[in-house]
């Protein structure tokens, strides 16, 4: 198996509809294992490295699982602890590492310690949580919204207190400060690594850490008072002890040889400079610590927006950091809906074509888009505070085949199949030279190939903002690439900087582009090439 500064990208698993094994109609993790072969295999595979797996962790599922109820077992929903130690030894005999996530900011309200906490307000555990007493004039403690609406406080009518959830009230936030709760929280990470996980996606660390002193959030310019967007929000997430807490579970990840930590680190620009954040997370731990870098799922799309993010962000890496590039995820639209299918290609390109461990989210690898879903069978519960306006279209099952609710289950599934599943599946994408999950596996190819898509140089060579252009050099030892990418619909004439035409890779499916000697490349509209020097 690779070690982490080799593998190539991170491929997300949601686990609830990657594939339904026993015909429930959820995803599950004995589906997961009979589909290895997808992520990587000697035929026809992705060729990834590394998954990621959602929580599938025993759960009452308001939040999908991010609402922990024992952190070291399994939801029956997807089967049993069995099954997920089969899963990794199984991964790992197909050279596959295996993430899970770890949720250390809150646990779910029907966690032990939290229904030990609220019901006896003198237990032990009641210090596990965060409990203050109302304001004088018996409302809130302070004006801390939810990420999903409302006050971040939830009164308790036994006690008198108020106890803090940044997520939904049945996620109540974790105590910190509390040497016990981490003493607690880095034994569910001893638990996962003794089964030989290889990593943990790290949920909402941010919020771990909480203002000491708990001041009000300062409204924003023309900020709308408990609204989450209305506040600059820089005492309810980012304290000041959450690099020493994250340091700690480092410590005890680097216990056990080649293993990460990849950080859900939302950077804010309304606390103050990114740059300084990514730093900040980066300092953590730079020999096993990734922050995800999620810039590129909000950017408009442009030539000129995504040549200036990578420069900022790869000029603020130090030598051996390793860059962790995510354009999509469970929480965000997929691309292929945010920009257009033939858009969503040059992205893949890009993705691919950086350094690092990007993450590839299942089911991007066939082009899949935000299914609608009637708001008669939504699930995502976030939906109904308007946030995040529901999450479920992006996390509708994976298109396997052709057959009946797209191969993934033979049960009506949780949320609905992609109409277009019959041409976009993996079985039917396999066989064409012109699909998206080909494209993938060349772009992967050229990953594998050597190091220099991981570990090369990134330099810039062009930003045109006017022809929406961008080329820039990947190069490692002897070994030079260069990608062009035409964000533009009209065709557009590049010049290269060397007499370079040996194109090796397009993201059209049909022709390669026209070179012709002196580095001169013509780009069909919304056409990216990679050229080998
Ligand atoms: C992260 C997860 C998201 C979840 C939230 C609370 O942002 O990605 O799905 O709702 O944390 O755990």
């Amino acid at each position: 198996m690779k070690t982490w500064a080799n593998v190539n990208a991170l491929y997300q698993i949601y686990p609830r509809s990657f594939k339904d094994s026993n015909g429930d109609g959820i995803g599950d993790l004995r589906g997961i294992i009979d589909y290895l072969d997808h992520v990587r295999s000697k035929h026809h595979s992705l060729g990834i490295d590394a998954v990621w797996i959602s929580p599938f962790y025993t759960s009452p599922m308001v939040d999908m699982g991010y609402d922990v109820s024992n952190y070291t077992d399994v939801d029956p929903i997807f089967g049993t602890l069995a099954d997920f130690k089969e899963l990794v030894q199984k991964a790992h005999n197909r050279g596959i590492k295996v993430v899970i996530d770890y949720v250390p900011n809150h646990t779910s309200s029907e966690h032990p310690w939290f229904k030990q906490a609220i019901g006896d307000p003198k237990s032990p555990k009641r210090d596990y949580y965060i409990w203050r007493k109302p304001a004088p004039n018996g409302a809130a403690p302070n004006n801390w919204v939810s990420l999903f609406g409302g006050s971040a406080w939830e009164f308790d009518p036994l006690s008198g207190e108020y106890y803090l959830h940044s997520f939904f009230k049945q996620q109540p936030d974790l105590n910190w400060e509390n040497p016990a709760v981490r003493e607690e929280m880095k034994n569910v990470l001893r638990f996962w690594l003794d089964l030989g996980v290889d990593g943990f996606r790290m949920d909402a660390v941010n919020h771990m850490a909480k203002d000491l002193e708990w001041r009000d959030e300062p409204l924003r310019e023309g900020g709308v008072e408990g609204t989450y967007d209305g506040h600059v929000r820089k005492y309810s997430k980012y304290g000041p002890q959450l690099v020493p807490y994250l340091r700690e579970l480092g410590e005890v990840i680097e216990e056990y040889p080649d293993r990460i930590m990849f950080f859900e680190s939302i950077v804010d620009g309304s606390i103050g400079p990114i740059a300084e954040q990514y730093r900040m997370l980066y300092d953590v731990n730079p020999r096993i610590g990734v922050p995800f870098n999620f810039g590129g799922m909000w950017l408009p799309w442009g030539a000129k927006s995504y040549g200036d993010y990578i420069r900022e962000f790869q000029g603020m890496l130090k030598p051996g950091e390793i860059a962790g590039y995510c354009f999509s995820n469970h929480d965000q639209p997929r691309i292929a809906s945010r920009f257009g299918k033939e858009q969503a290609r040059i992205i893949a390109m890009l993705l691919l074509t950086l350094p690092g461990i990007p993450t590839v989210y299942y089911g991007d690898e066939i082009g899949m888009e935000n299914v609608p879903v009637d708001p008669s069978q939504r699930t995502d519960m976030s939906a109904q505070s308007g946030v995040f306006g529901g999450r479920d279209p992006f996390r509708t099952p994976m298109q396997w085949d052709s057959s009946k609710n797209a191969g993934f289950s033979t049960h009506e599934p949780w949320l609905p199949v992609a109409k277009n599943y019959k041409r976009a599946n993996v079985a039917n994408e396999r066989r064409h030279d012109g699909s998206f999950l080909t494209l993938y596996r060349h772009l992967l190819a050229i990953r594998n190939h050597d190091e220099t898509m991981k570990r090369g140089d990134y330099r810039e060579l062009l930003i045109d903002e006017t022809k929406n252009v961008l080329v820039y050099e990947r190069t490692y030892e002897s070994s030079t690439y260069i990608v062009a990418l035409n964000f533009s619909n009209k065709q557009r004439h590049v010049t290269l900087p060397y007499d370079a035409h040996h194109v090796i890779l397009t993201t059209n499916p049909v022709k390669q582009p026209k070179t012709h000697t002196h580095g001169r490349i013509t780009l069909r509209p919304y056409e990216g090439a990679i050229i080998f020097v």
